[in-house]
């Protein structure tokens, strides 16, 4: 892939104590963080260059990873954290060329992982039920993952029911996925994957027991990740006094052959 930046490309400003600034290359336009730059100066330097503002101060300009896009993404809910979305897609078994259900799209950050995963020969089939979130959803996969012909958005309530069958693989983003067990089992295939999103304990308790006590799944697994970021400088390594210390549970099972 070329490395140079491109008209329009998202991108970190990063400064000297790490602070990042996500802004968009627009021509004609100027980036303002603590200083300005013409976006045009920009456009066709080596993606990891240094540029140095209207103020003196430099900036590493890089184009975000997906870890450094999601923290910085419009958003109106809550997103599945990166350090989730990993675990999520290993544990969910997502492969390229995969068929996938996405219920909950929230600002779109898990659907953009989905996206990338499946490739352009998948599919993912995202459910919302509020049109505003859709949009927000629809405007930063637009924005930050491009074109996606393999996507269908429907704006539906999941505890209505899917509309497909036969997909591969399934996460549910919602309150309580332990009551949309019955129209997941009609839409997954046999041996496909579950894999369901729930940040409090009671949830995690209601939406096992409901996998326990159904007949369409089986090897029901609960986990959840912690990520501890260090702090190496100098004679002081150890662990950095903040984290995330929760996030959600991640349950996983598979749809079995009643
Ligand atoms: C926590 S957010 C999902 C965040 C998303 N996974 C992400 O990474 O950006 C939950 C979403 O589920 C949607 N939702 C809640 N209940 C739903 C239902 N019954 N059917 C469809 N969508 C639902 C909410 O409107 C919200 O957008």
């Amino acid at each position: 892939m070329d490395s140079s930046l491109k008209e329009d490309d998202a991108v970190l400003f990063i400064d000297r104590k790490r602070r990042r600034y996500l802004k968009r290359l627009r021509r004609g336009r100027r980036i303002t963080i603590r200083g300005d730059i013409p976006a045009d100066e920009l456009i066709g330097l080596p993606e990891g260059s240094r540029v140095r503002l209207s103020s003196g101060e430099f900036f590493l300009v890089l184009r975000p990873t997906y870890a450094d896009l999601v923290p910085n993404l419009p958003r109106q809910a809550q997103v599945i954290y990166p350090k989730d979305t990993g675990p999520m897609l290993l544990w969910g078994d997502v492969f390229p060329g995969a068929s996938v259900i996405e219920g909950g799209i929230g600002a779109g950050a898990f659907t953009i992982a989905l996206l990338r995963a499946v490739g352009p020969a998948g599919r993912v089939i995202s459910y919302e039920v509020r049109e505003d979130f859709a949009r927000m959803a629809r405007d930063n996969v637009a924005a930050y993952f491009g074109p996606a012909p393999q996507w269908t958005l429907r704006i539906a309530d999941i505890y209505d029911g899917f509309e497909e069958t036969g997909v591969d693989r399934m996460f549910l983003d919602v309150a309580e996925p332990g009551r949309a067990l019955t129209s997941a089992a009609r839409a997954l295939r046999f041996g496909g994957v579950l894999v369901c999103y729930v940040p409090t304990a009671l949830q995690l308790k209601d939406t096992v027991d409901a996998l326990e006590a159904s007949p369409h799944f089986g090897e029901v697994d609960s986990f959840e990740t912690l990520l501890r970021h260090w702090q190496v400088k100098g004679l002081s390594v150890r662990p950095l006094h903040r984290m995330v210390a929760h996030s959600a549970f991640i349950i996983v099972a598979r749809r079995v052959a009643v």
